[in-house]
């Protein structure tokens, strides 16, 4: 048994996420997470709310309230949301806990003990009328490099530049619109990139069986060449800047970078779950106390991967502390929303509450996984999204409902006894078992569209199957034949539940709970001929009521009104 640790890139706290952010690193880390657990590894899923930056902040402005209890609330709403798509966290924290404000602190501590941290002074925005610095997504202004005249003082929406506030022309404070503004010095503590350039270089060299997506940009940053990086902020709201324990002179009005502390929660949200249930942390993250065994997988969207390969690693690994690093990262494009971006501040797209408002979670887990932004970007529409959900109806629940009711027609709802496997039985073990075998390799490198496709080809086999051997015609003539493909018939419905939970947990446990089949399930062997003869002829099955429903044209004709489109 293997022990695998998974996190999925902490949501922002400021608001429900849009299915773009759900695909590209909650949904498909649960995926994973489901899938080890049924093979019988040992495992830990963990993600958390990133609560500080100024998107906090202004969020929690914007709401009117503080930002201590806009988060409070906000954590809570992504919690419950997240547990009613599915996402099965073994711990959900929050990047405020204490156990990261001593974390992140210890951190700081060390690499400046190490020589990697060192306090610079710099130049900021300052606001006159709002007396205060304007750090990040405060200030906005002209982008000086396409013009945009919306361009945040850390990034560029329009061209994607990342950008320093104090380049941008015309700046405004987005706090009070002022434009009174002037540059003013203050101190800042900078992480020391360039000292672990080859470091940093030689470590990712060696991540040989990572996708290209991800390996792709971490070099590219490598090429580009490091750059020391700023990771304290002018802010009220964050992890203090500590020094010795107490406040650091000079800094007693400066948090940490939101990017610094952010990843560290990773390790002190494995503390909050330990703490709240008496397990061990460090057996996951300390490599002193057997986190050497650990396969530790990260799943990301793209503009996470510098922070992951390059800021975080120089973190963990300047250090020179026995911290678990990243084994394997799988990193996502962006799913858009028709021509254009999903999009939080302009509500444009659908978000995770509304999703559930119009259709269950296993039709969004399915299409959204099934259609993944694995090698490009990808668009969602609704006509799409209509055809992509209509496999789970016509592919998974026609088979199983088929067999089910006939199973309730003609053999009393009772697994039928008797028989022995013929010709088509084994030529059906042998195709299931090649899918199976295909469908096994390509969740383990959390492959979601071929996964989703080799499900599709174990669903197409069952319909075959009974569409050859015609369980409606033998039992007319030779009811011992008959009993023998409806037994396998249902052993397979059985196989798909199991082989199925990770992307449709909600379906496939109706599926289970009707013929009987534990769940959560076990991932099945490569022998198929023990694989489809698992359910106790005689024993009782339950049909469940509709499994999977379809979108009718209607719907998708009141939706693309409602929520927009290409516009
Ligand atoms: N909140 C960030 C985002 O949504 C991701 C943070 S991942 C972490 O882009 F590792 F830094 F926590
Ligand atoms: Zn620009």
């Amino acid at each position: 048994m293997a022990r695998i640790l998974i996190t999925s890139a902490l949501p922002y706290i400021n608001g429900i996420k849009h299915l773009g952010n759900l695909v590209g690193s909650m949904l498909p880390a649960d995926v994973y997470a489901r899938f080890e657990r049924s093979r019988g590894n040992e495992t830990l899923y963990i993600c958390a709310t990133d609560e500080h930056g100024t998107p906090a902040e202004l969020a929690a402005a914007e709401a009117g309230q503080d930002v201590a209890s806009y988060c409070q609330e906000q954590h809570i709403a992504q919690h419950d949301i997240g547990r009613k798509f599915g996402l099965s966290w073994d711990w959900f924290g929050r990047s405020s806990s204490p156990q990261n404000h001593r974390l992140t602190q210890h951190f700081a501590e060390v690499l400046e003990a190490r020589g990697l941290i060192e306090e610079r002074l710099d130049q900021m925005v300052y606001s006159i009328d709002d007396n205060r610095f304007l750090p990040d997504r405060y200030i906005e202004g002209t982008c000086p490099h396409c013009g945009f005249e919306k361009a945040r003082g850390d990034q560029c929406d329009n061209c994607g530049n990342l950008l320093d506030p104090i380049d941008l022309k015309n700046p405004y404070s987005v706090i009070s619109g002022s434009k009174n503004l002037e540059v003013r010095d203050t101190r800042h503590l900078y992480l020391l990139q360039t000292k672990l350039q080859d470091r940093i270089r030689a470590w990712i060299d060696a991540k040989t069986d990572w996708p290209l997506l991800p390996k792709s940009i971490a070099l590219k940053h490598l090429d580009e060449g490091l750059i020391d990086r700023g990771i304290t902020r002018d802010l009220a709201w964050g992890i203090p800047v500590a020094k010795d324990g107490l406040p650091r002179p000079g800094f007693e009005d400066k948090v940490f970078y939101v990017w610094f502390d952010a990843p560290i929660e990773y390790i002190a949200a494995t503390q909050e779950w330990a703490d709240e249930t008496g397990n061990d942390w460090r057996r996951w993250w300390r490599t002193d106390a057997g986190a050497d065994e650990v396969r530790y997988v990260q799943v990301m969207g793209k503009d996470n991967v510098a922070f992951h390969t390059v800021s975080f690693p120089v973190t963990i690994l300047g250090s020179e502390e026995p911290w678990k690093s990243v084994d394997y990262l799988k990193a996502f494009n962006w799913l858009n929303w028709y021509g254009g971006k999903f999009s939080t501040s302009n509500k444009r797209g659908v978000f995770m509450d509304t999703a559930l408002e119009l259709l269950p979670p296993d039709l969004w887990r399915w299409y959204l996984l099934a259609n993944a932004p694995e090698s490009s970007d990808t668009a969602f529409t609704w006509e799409q999204f209509q055809s992509g959900v209509a496999d789970l109806a016509d592919g998974l629940g026609n088979f199983v409902n088929r067999i089910m009711k006939f199973t309730d027609s003609k053999f009393e709802s009772t697994i039928p006894q008797g028989g022995e496997a013929g010709e088509l039985e084994l030529k059906l073990y042998e195709d299931v078992g090649a899918a199976l075998a295909d469908l096994t390799a390509q969740m383990a490198t959390i492959e979601m569209r071929k996964s989703a496709q080799a499900l599709r080809v174990l669903w197409t086999l069952g319909n075959q199957y009974l569409q050859a051997a015609a369980p409606w015609t033998a039992i007319k003539t030779d009811p011992v034949r008959a009993a023998v493909v409806v037994r396998t018939a249902l052993n397979l419905a059985a196989l798909y539940a199991r082989v199925s939970a990770p992307f449709i947990p909600f379906g496939s446990e109706k599926i289970a709970e009707g013929l009987g089949v534990s769940f959560p399930p076990q991932w099945p062997g490569p022998d198929i001929a023990t694989e489809l003869n698992q359910l106790t002829p005689g024993a009782k099955i339950a049909t469940p009521e509709v499994l999977f429903v379809k979108i009718e044209n209607e719907q998708v004709a009141e939706w693309t009104e409602r929520f927009g489109g290409a516009e």
